[in-house]
């Protein structure tokens, strides 16, 4: 099955044709960040965002297509995300699809973004069900257990800020450009995590649930203690940020590995990481030692796909295609939808 995927649902313009599910291969994968339009602003704007995927998601498609020479008549299927996301995209990616689907005569899957990122180890790696998923990006931290497609159980979750949300803010506070997640890091390189100590919100609390606000309210109050504030104690305030989360992370991680256990006696536990977060080098040498301390498989898929792309999008789409039915041209784009 060759099927054509399409994102859109934040501030990268994706389009990609993915063949599978046996041997599968990515045979484009072209993806178009929005970062310049939102930099100005401190964060996306939807509004922004919404327009910039309507001027370039033809072209995208085309070149998804030209990159994995096909024509509509070679693909099977159109995926797309229907949700979760920022609505305006998420309409300008589905009617889009729904246009291609219906004047191609192709059948429409309606993907969950967030579906799309739990299955992306299946596309890169050989993995069974069931597996672990951390996802960690700008909207989203969720530790999902991934029993099988369409079998989701979240397990926990942030209370309040996503962590890529976190680290954003973070950034913004300490006079950091967006996005926040890879200037925090670079700061964090030359900072000392020892001098300031920042809380590890209800880590004292079983469960798997998170918390990253009240962490950066304690920077800004530690922050404003020392206006002005030197490149030396921005790169400080940086490193202790960046410890504290990768142990937050760490510790639920071994949490989540115990429930495994439990649930799972008889197979190898597996614990994949996706989202703009796994980028951060601390957060993955913590998880990958926490996942290497109780005997698990770290499951890390290349950066490409870990960030927001439609190769994921294609192969949540031929997963679904397994299962049978396909989508019905009068669904309505979800801005929420929990998996
Ligand atoms: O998955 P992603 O590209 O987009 C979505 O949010 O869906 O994630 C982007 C997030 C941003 O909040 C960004 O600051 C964060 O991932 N990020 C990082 C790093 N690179 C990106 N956070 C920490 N360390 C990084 N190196
Ligand atoms: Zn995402």
């Amino acid at each position: 099955m060759t099927v054509l995927g399409i994102e859109t649902s934040c501030d990268e313009t994706a389009a990609a044709v993915v063949r599978g599910p046996a041997s599968p291969e990515i045979l484009s994968n072209v993806i178009r960040s929005q970062i310049d339009e939102h930099t100005e602003f401190g964060g996306v704007v939807p509004e922004i965002a919404a327009r910039a995927h309507i001027e370039v998601l033809d072209r995208i498609v085309a070149e998804a297509l030209a990159e994995a020479k096909c024509s509509f008549d070679d693909i099977d299927a159109i995926a797309a995300t229907a949700g979760p996301g920022l609505i305006g995209g998420v309409i300008v990616g589905l009617m889009t699809a729904k246009a291609i689907a219906m004047a191609a005569g192709k059948p429409l899957i309606a993907v969950n973004h967030l579906e799309g990122h739990a299955l992306t180890a299946r596309l890169t790696d050989d993995l069974g069900f069931p597996f672990l998923l951390l996802l960690v990006s700008g909207g989203h931290s969720q530790f999902l257990m991934v029993r099988g497609i369409g079998d989701y159980e979240r397990l926990g979750t942030t209370i309040d800020d996503a962590i890529g949300e976190a680290f954003d803010k973070t950034a913004k506070l300490l006079g950091l450009p967006y996005p926040g997640g890879p200037a925090v890091e670079q700061m964090a390189r030359k900072g000392d995590p020892n001098r300031f100590r920042l809380p590890r919100p209800l880590l004292d609390r079983p469960g798997l649930d998170m918390s990253f606000a009240g962490l950066k309210t304690a920077l800004r109050t530690q922050a404003q203690k020392l206006e002005p504030v030197d490149d030396q104690t921005v790169a400080d305030l940086c490193a202790a940020f960046q410890k504290a989360v990768a142990g937050v992370l760490s510790a639920r991680t071994r949490t989540a590995l115990d429930l495994f256990r439990e649930r799972y006696p008889d197979i190898q536990p597996a614990i994949v990481v996706a989202g703009g977060v796994a980028a951060n080098q601390e957060i993955r040498s913590a998880l990958t030692e926490a996942a290497e301390q109780a005997g698990a498989r770290f499951v890390a898929p290349p950066m490409r796909l870990c960030t927001d792309n439609a190769a994921m999008i294609a192969w949540a789409g031929i997963e679904r295609l397994r299962l049978g039915p396909v989508d019905d041209m009068n669904l309505s784009p979800r801005p929420r939808w929990p998996l």
